[in-house]
């Protein structure tokens, strides 16, 4: 009897172990853009030669190896001029030609240098009139650097260029009391139909600094098949007019206030993410452990890892925090979930759970925002595993950690952190549920699932399974119980079941939780596996 007690408890547990990994059967998801950025440390200074320096340090160096390839340029690079016909002027002595035989003021000469190094090219916007340049900085204020009465060729010339991604921001649009969510769907549309013209794919990087919850509306809006969108404001504090590169610093306290602004856990999701801002990594300001703590937490929320600092002026421990192949698969896990807070030993000590794609694993930061060391501790049922045994690895020092009994502790230093990667096997219980009513196929269909169980205060996982025979990617809107509603976005499946994970808070006692999937259009939503 005990013996077939026993090995009804593990066939559960496999059970467990098999149901969320089936790696075939996620859909394949863009995981969170990886690259530079001239903005943090070139402000509006920037120009062909710092671009060419900076491509060349990515490719000389571990960076590109390691995943980095977006070279983006920030605001600066126009100042807001247009010939008669509406197209924008490029001052040719910024962006002169670089090879023989190219023409001065073309931004495509600087494209296809980043191109030749096998990196991606990156180039920046505003969706008002007006950009960002009108504020002050280091260089003079320039007008009309936004594209609004432009979408149409703006973004044609954007990818015509042969740029890969383009940034989006705001200044314009707040200025002009915009509503953001009509703005960037118009803008996505134009890209859309750039990407249609030039066969030419633009990444889209929306950046409202998070005005009218961008993730309530992000995910694939416009028909964007990916995009990510900023959450707060600047990580960097603005500069003094006329003052100089040093002014531009990292600071732990911006570093903590963005991470926080960008936890929206139930919108990130298959390939739409929060985006906290460019890193401030290896910036004057951060010392060497929090160097590292920020590149956690960055990777905890699965957000862009998009670098700030002058590449050309890293050490090598700045650039081994950077390359660290444990941290950045934690970021880029195929599951595209950002963790969530699953508890806390006492003000400023927190426990961050990151569901991974594959079965019993997760991702942990014990995080400590104090100024004083903390011994911090955690048990797996804190992270919906179980079973007593497990693998811990503390991910920045490589060494096996010690865990007993399905619990962990250790003394965290101040304003630091403890990274762990933890393998163990998932709670047995995990539910399925299929739905009570659905029409599929048609725009305003309804899947409702109801009576679903409460999984306690906090995040449930949730695998969704479904078809999308369509090629493009399908937009459903979710509720879950009396919370705000969100967007889900299903890429194409052609005739297979594929799944996609996403988090919501079943907090309502019993079975008395529900979901409800509208406007389902081209997604037919088969059932639910919960964690
Ligand atoms: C805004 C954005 C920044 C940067 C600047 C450029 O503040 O949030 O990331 O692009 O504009 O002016």
């Amino acid at each position: 009897m005990e013996t077939w007690n026993r090995w009804i408890a593990s066939a559960i547990l496999a059970m467990g172990t098999i149901l969320p990994s089936s790696a075939q059967e996620l859909a394949t998801i863009p995981l969170p853009p990886m690259g530079w950025s001239s903005w943090n440390s070139f402000s509006n200074t920037v120009n062909s030669a710092n671009v060419v320096e900076q491509a060349k340090a990515i490719h000389e160096s571990e960076l590109q190896k390691a995943g980095y390839v977006y070279v983006n340029i920030d605001e600066g690079w126009w100042l807001g001029d247009r010939d008669q016909q509406g197209n924008i002027v490029v001052d040719a002595k910024s962006w002169p030609a670089i090879e023989p035989g190219e023409r001065d003021g073309d931004m495509s000469n600087i494209v296809r240098y980043i191109h030749s190094l096998g990196l991606k090219a990156g180039i920046y916007t505003d969706a008002g009139k007006d950009g960002c340049s009108t504020y002050p900085d280091i260089g003079p204020a320039y007008f009309h650097t936004g594209s609004e009465g432009h979408y149409e060729e703006d973004f044609l010339r954007f990818a015509e260029w042969g740029f890969d991604y383009v940034k989006v921001d705001w200044c314009g649009g707040y200025k002009e009391n915009l509503d953001p969510a009509v703005q960037y769907a118009e803008i996505a549309r134009a890209i859309a139909r750039a990407e249609a013209k030039t066969g030419h794919k633009l990444y889209y990087s929306i950046c409202d600094w998070g005005k009218q919850s961008p993730s309530t509306w992000g995910a694939g809006i416009g028909g964007a098949s990916q995009a990510i969108w900023r959450t707060g404001g600047d990580i960097v504090a603005p500069v003094v007019v006329g003052g100089p590169h040093t002014e531009r610093k990292a600071s732990f306290e911006a570093m903590l206030r963005n991470f926080d602004a960008n936890y929206h856990p139930e919108a990130e999701h298959t390939g739409f993410y929060n985006d906290p801002d460019m890193m401030v990594l290896g910036m004057p300001g951060l010392n060497a452990s929090e160097n590292k703590l920020h590149m956690s937490l960055w990777a905890m929320a699965a957000a862009p890892l998009l670098i700030g600092a002058d590449v050309t002026k890293l050490d090598a421990n700045t650039l081994a925090d950077f390359t660290n192949s444990d941290v950045i698969a934690i970021d880029q896990d195929a599951a595209g979930l950002q963790a969530v807070k699953v508890g806390e030993n006492g003000p400023g000590l927190e426990i961050w759970s990151k569901f991974l794609a594959r079965s019993g694993e997760r991702a942990v930061l014990l995080l400590n925002r104090t100024y004083f060391p903390a011994p911090m501790h955690m048990d797996w049922k804190d992270l919906g595993l179980s079973g007593d045994h497990a693998e811990v690895k503390d991910v920045w020092s490589g060494d096996p950690a010690v865990a007993v009994n399905g619990h962990y502790e250790a003394t965290v230093p101040a304003h630091d952190g403890i990274l762990l990667r933890i393998k163990s096997s998932e709670a047995p219980v995990v539910k399925h549920y299929t739905p009570v009513s659905q029409s599929n196929r048609m725009s305003g269909a309804e899947t409702h699932f109801v009576h679903l169980a409460q999984t306690g205060s906090g995040w449930s996982q949730i695998k969704i399974s479904y078809r999308n025979a369509s090629p493009q990617g399908a937009v459903v809107d979710l509720h879950t119980n009396d919370h705000g509603g969100t967007r889900v976005a299903m890429p194409p499946t052609g005739n297979a079941t594929r799944s996609v994970w996403i988090q919501v808070q079943l907090d309502q006692p019993g079975n008395e939780n529900r979901m409800v999937f509208s406007n389902s259009g081209r997604a037919s939503i088969l059932s639910l596996d919960v964690y």
